[in-house]
């Protein structure tokens, strides 16, 4: 499928690194222009090099969307290139060792702030512009957490049901301009940093020694689905271009769930 992405330039947040990083490559690999964005200025710039080493058209945004400064900062460099016509807010960070026990309130504001006033500051600055044009894509990284809390890391939890909230809202703010706001609900997502915990877990509760071994282990115990396993990167990331692009004008204020069939254990 074509997915028209020609022509269009796509801003994802946090793709220095993880499922964001994935996000971006194939944003540029599918045509779009991209913004890779981080905090970390190598990280970055190296994601941004790979990719116009591939033939890919990509800029570099530094700021730490957690501060409305650092948000001016990421407006001010994405500015340079031109207008923004498809945002992929996926800045989000999670802890797997917090529960209700050891999470302060001001760790839940912290969350909050970054997981989703991140994505209030980046959507007040560049949807407005793809408003006046009369076409854009907005999506919201969210984690199926938001509609299926476990009692671990609650307040995480809790940011994922009001990304999902704000993507329904944001449609209903742009009915009829051309712009759809959309969410994708994350099951598991197989980044290096998620896999070495979940091996270290792993041997710690006796689940194998090898990722081979481990993974459906772990998926029976923390989170079974239909499918049997964590869910790669690029299975996500070939979601979320199907929904930045022009062929998918008709969804919208939805929240999509991509979790291999999850279920209660
Ligand atoms: N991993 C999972 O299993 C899973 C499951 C469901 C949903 N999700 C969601 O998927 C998204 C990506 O997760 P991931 O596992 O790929 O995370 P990751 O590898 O930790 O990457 C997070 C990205 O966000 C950036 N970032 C973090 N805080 C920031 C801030 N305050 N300002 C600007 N950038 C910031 C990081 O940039 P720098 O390092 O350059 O600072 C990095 O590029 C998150 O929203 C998460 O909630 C993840």
């Amino acid at each position: 499928m074509d997915l028209q992405l020609s022509g269009k330039r796509a801003l994802v947040t946090g793709s220095s690194s993880g499922l964001g990083e994935t996000i971006v490559k194939l944003l540029a690999a599918e045509g779009a222009a991209v913004v890779v964005h981080g905090r970390d200025e190598a990280r970055t710039a190296a994601v941004a090099k790979s990719i116009r080493e591939d033939g890919g058209d990509a800029t570099v945004a530094i700021g730490d969307l957690g501060t409305d400064a650092g948000a001016d900062a990421v407006e001010a460099a994405v500015a340079d290139g031109g207008p923004v016509d498809i945002l992929v807010n996926n800045v989000g960070v999670y802890n797997m060792t917090m529960g209700w026990a050891n999470s302060s309130p001001e760790d839940w504001a912290e969350i909050y702030n970054v997981n989703v006033i991140s994505s209030v500051r980046t959507i007040q600055r560049f949807v407005p512009g793809m408003r006046e044009r009369g076409w854009g894509r907005v999506i919201q990284i969210s984690s199926v957490t938001g509609e299926s809390p476990a009692a671990s890391q609650p307040h995480y939890a809790a940011t994922n049901a009001a990304r999902n909230n704000l993507a329904a809202s944001l449609s209903r703010e742009l009915r009829h301009s051309g712009v759809t706001s959309n969410s994708v609900a994350a099951g598991g997502i197989l980044t290096p940093a998620v896999q070495d915990f979940l091996v270290n877990l792993g041997r710690q509760n006796g689940w194998g020694e090898t990722w081979q071994e481990i993974e459906p282990n772990l998926v029976n115990a923390l989170g079974p689905n239909d499918v049997g396993r964590i869910g790669r990167r690029r299975e996500y990331a070939d979601l979320v271009a199907f929904l930045a692009s022009p062929v998918a004008g008709y969804i919208n204020g939805a929240t999509l769930r991509a979790d291999g069939g999850r279920y209660d254990a």
